[in-house]
């Protein structure tokens, strides 16, 4: 089956290409000379694709520098990507009848919920940050899409090796380097390997699945117990981190949420089992040794 994508070089595109082998993936991006800000580009290409389906992963995802631009609102280059990008991915995608797989964030979430308690897919979103407000824009419009649609929303991805740094990598970089670090403790995820959202979205596609998917471990973690448990995983120096809280760390950066837990009983209704965080390490270990 033949797939044409956006993004799909990225931390989390790349990866899938790799893992999905029965696919043949055709990416486009500035480098094959399509810009998702681009209405032409993007429309000539999916309308010129045998594909019916698209995968949309590009974005701009430095969520501070995002915040930086936040007061030029729809002038600015991330509402641009993730806004005016997906809305002519998704334009395209409705001219031509395909499906639109649309990677969203845990992050459109505003966070208030209690530890433990977990977002669904059915939950009332509410973004705190502009870069996170314009992936919950992107979300609006591919609800109101009149070609099938599927939002899957991971969160803080990671896997055992890339150019682009995800947290895991970032804390055992810098413990592995002697480092001192802070880490939040008042930040609640459940973060994704990213080998299980490829395997999602492997399902996702055969059976054809539509709506809006949560693909993460169900395993909650804050960055400081997630840097501890690294450390006592790779055997580093647990003496080098220490506590901070979102106000203090996140103080002239993007504001985030207190708890972005995502519920995952969708996923597993369908047979999906996801690594936890720890099985996660584990798993990410093996493919370090390889
Ligand atoms: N990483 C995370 O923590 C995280 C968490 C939850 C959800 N997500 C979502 O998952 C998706 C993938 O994230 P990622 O971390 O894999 O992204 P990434 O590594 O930052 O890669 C971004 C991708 O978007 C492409 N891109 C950016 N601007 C473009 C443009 N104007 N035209 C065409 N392509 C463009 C880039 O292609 P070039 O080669 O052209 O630069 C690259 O392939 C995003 O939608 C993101 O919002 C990410």
């Amino acid at each position: 089956m033949r797939i044409i994508g956006t993004g799909l070089t990225g931390l989390l595109g790349s990866r899938i290409v790799e893992l999905l082998t029965d696919y043949q993936f055709q990416n486009l991006s500035r480098v094959t000379g399509v810009d998702i800000t681009s209405k032409d580009q993007v429309s000539s290409a999916i309308a010129n694709s045998s594909s019916s389906l698209v995968l949309h992963l590009a974005a701009f995802t430095d969520v501070d520098g995002a915040e930086k631009e936040k007061d030029l609102k729809e002038q600015s280059l991330v509402w641009k990507i993730n806004v005016e990008g997906t809305k002519n991915v998704l334009e395209a995608c409705e001219k031509s009848n395909k499906k639109i797989i649309y990677f969203s964030t845990d992050m459109v979430f505003p966070g208030t919920k209690e530890v433990p308690e977990k977002y669904t897919e059915e939950d009332k979103t509410g973004a705190i940050g502009f870069y996170a407000k314009t992936k919950e824009e992107a979300e609006k419009l591919i609800e109101k899409a009149t070609c099938p649609w599927l939002i899957i929303r991971p969160a803080y991805p990671y896997r055992s090796n890339f150019e682009k740094k995800d947290f895991v990598r970032n804390f055992k970089q810098l413990l592995e380097a002697g480092k001192q670090i802070e880490a939040v403790s008042d930040h609640f995820f459940t973060p994704t390997f990213i080998d299980d959202l490829a395997k999602v979205l492997d399902l996702a596609i055969s059976e054809n699945l539509t709506g809006k998917l949560h693909v993460t471990g169900g395993e909650i973690v804050n960055p400081l117990e997630a840097a501890l448990k690294i450390a006592d995983f790779f055997k580093l120096n647990k003496d080098l981190i220490g506590k901070t809280t979102r106000d203090k760390f996140f103080k002239d950066r993007a504001p985030r949420a207190y708890n972005l837990s995502l519920n995952n009983d969708k996923i597993g209704k369908l047979g999906v089992r996801m690594h936890s965080f720890q099985e996660g390490l584990i798993e990410l270990k093996k493919q370090l040794a390889i």
